[in-house]
């Protein structure tokens, strides 16, 4: 039947043929009747058909470049249990690991979990993270504080917020209740990352630096402020093993722009910062990363930070700081 059709249109089509030569002989381009058989002969259907195939050619390619550009890892508007991708160590991570025979990970990768900290938690500590932070701030773009160096961002440089504080005379700031929360979080992160990792967790040391970030639109200054460059943590801290992100504030609703974004071969994977959400990876030269520019309002994170190298563990902050 097919083969019947098949014939039939092609004797049509041949018909249609010797008739619009015929037309075109007679066209004066005054007869209503030539004029309807020119127009017949406009391949309407070809044109349809190929606008259409271009639109879907258009689409197609739209789609596959979006999606090699990235891939949303954590997107802001999950709550995620628990999310985690492997990628093979680098040579150099493995390496140095090496010589910590029970902190080696099962596989090197990254997670991102949404139910480790509280939302009661978060919000603790971004309400400790604005009062350190209003006795400083960079000129640029990006402040830190570090509760325990006492490091704090000032214009282009960095003060002693404890010396400061001190100065400052009776009211201590911070209180006992802050530090609690802030070992309670960090012992939780530390425990995931013991988790999903397969270490023990007496492993794992907190190391330096540790601290929280406020991140805004503003122009650099100094290249402290300058997050966006693509960097391995262990490039520029040696002694990190494991590093994790608590974001205390959330993407598309606090600030835009500040994606935390991994930076692989063929597709980027995005983590949209989330109220609690915990993020955390090994710190070699598998995960290379980059935070994109702030374009409006202010990111606020901590970053807290493991080593398996007890030679580099720092102690928990305490009320003693400011004694
Ligand atoms: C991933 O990010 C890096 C750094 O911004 C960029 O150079 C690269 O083109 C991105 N890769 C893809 C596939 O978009």
């Amino acid at each position: 039947m097919a083969v019947q059709r098949k014939s039939g249109n092609k004797k049509k089509s041949v018909d249609d043929k010797e008739l619009n030569i015929d037309s075109n002989k007679k066209y004066d381009g005054t007869n209503e009747k030539n004029f309807e058989s020119l127009s017949s002969k406009i391949p309407w259907r070809k044109i349809v058909t190929r606008f259409l195939l271009s639109l879907l050619m258009i689409f197609a390619v739209y789609w596959t470049s979006k999606k090699e550009d990235f891939h949303v890892f954590a997107s802001q508007k999950d709550r995620i249990q628990l999310t985690s991708a492997q990628v093979s160590c680098s040579s150099a991570y493995k390496k140095d690991i090496s010589k910590f025979k029970d902190c080696v990970p099962k596989h090197c990768g990254r997670l991102v979990t949404d139910i480790v900290v509280t939302p009661e938690e978060a919000a603790h500590l971004l309400r400790v993270s604005k009062k350190g932070l209003a006795f400083g701030g960079s000129s640029g773009g990006a402040s830190i504080l570090d509760l325990h160096s006492g490091a704090l961002s000032y214009d282009n440089s960095f003060i002693n917020i404890y010396e400061k504080i001190k100065a400052h005379g009776t009211n201590k700031v911070f209180t006992p209740e802050d530090f609690k929360v802030y070992s309670n979080v960090r012992n939780k992160i530390q425990q995931i990352i013991s988790y999903n990792f397969g270490i023990p967790i007496n492993k794992l040391f907190l190391t330096h630096p540790t601290f929280f970030s406020e991140m805004t639109p503003r122009i650099a200054k100094t290249k402290h402020d300058e997050y966006w460059h693509v960097h391995v943590d262990k490039e520029t801290y040696p002694s990190f093993h494991y590093t994790s992100l608590l974001y205390l504030t959330d993407y598309g609703i606090d600030f835009t722009g500040g994606r935390f974004i991994f930076v692989n071969e063929g597709k980027n994977m995005t983590v949209e910062p989330r109220v609690g959400r915990v993020s955390a990876f090994t710190s070699g030269a598998e995960n290379p990363h980059y935070v994109e520019q702030v374009s409006s309002g202010t990111r606020y994170a901590l970053t807290v930070s493991f080593t398996c190298d007890k030679e580099f563990a720092i102690a928990d902050p305490t009320m003693q700081k400011l004694q």
